[in-house]
């Protein structure tokens, strides 16, 4: 299974260099430190994995408990979704582009999903096609959900600030070929000042301007 496992994801790699990003499907050791951040989901709640690739992540997923009925995978590359579906049964297969999660996804999961894991890689994209993709991430999560990225690249792989978002380094694995980085980002919520406010503040302005 293993070398058919190489076989497919390298195929994917030479029909799609930028979007497969990696010469190799994630170590276990990586699969399992991402999956390890992950929470078990509430009854009512939803895991999503983005750029499945050959399911690597989906299996440490599992691993770690998440139950099948609540994992849901998405994948842009026909040939990997055929082997996810022959692979990995027991979850929901998606066949589609992260940047149209909100029609692909089952309307029940809009809304309830708790953490999104992502394998995209988000750093060879251009700024307009990853907001397109934390978009698509927001409109789906929870408001207080969490995107999960790893990177092989030194720091941040999304400009968080340019997203509206706000971001964690949690930790590198070095057992994997190359070391990765994981981080976790969550959509920024800035207390805005009621307008009321602004008058409030200005009316001090003034007065000790002495207008
Ligand atoms: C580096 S591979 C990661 C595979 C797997 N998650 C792992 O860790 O081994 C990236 C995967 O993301 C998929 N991908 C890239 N852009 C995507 C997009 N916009 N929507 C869905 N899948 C995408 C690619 O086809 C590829 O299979």
């Amino acid at each position: 299974m293993r070398n058919n496992e190489n076989v497919v994801f390298f195929k994917s790699l030479l029909k799609a260099p930028l979007k497969t990003g990696a010469f190799f499907p994630s170590s276990r050791n990586l699969a399992s430190s991402i999956s390890s951040f992950v929470n078990i989901p509430e009854p009512d709640e939803y895991i999503l994995e983005i750029g499945a690739g050959t399911g690597r992540l989906t299996s440490a997923l599992l691993e770690r408990g998440i139950p099948g009925s609540q994992l849901i995978i998405l994948e842009m590359q026909p040939s990997l979704v055929k082997f996810l579906r022959k692979t990995v049964p027991c979850v929901t297969v998606i066949e589609g582009n992260a940047t149209d999660l909100l029609s692909l996804l089952p309307e029940k999961t809009i809304g309830n999903i708790q953490t999104i894991v992502s394998g995209i890689p988000m750093v060879n994209l251009r700024l307009s096609d990853q907001q397109q993709i934390v978009t698509a991430v927001k409109n789906v999560m929870k408001p207080d959900g969490t995107l999960l990225q790893f990177t092989y690249r030194p720091g941040s792989p999304l400009p968080s600030s340019k997203l509206g978002l706000d971001q964690r380094y949690l930790g590198h694995v070095f057992l994997n070929m190359p070391p990765a980085a994981i981080w976790e980002y969550k959509t920024a919520h800035h207390t805005a000042l009621h307008p009321a406010s602004f008058a409030f503040m200005n009316h001090f302005k003034f007065k000790r301007a002495g207008l």
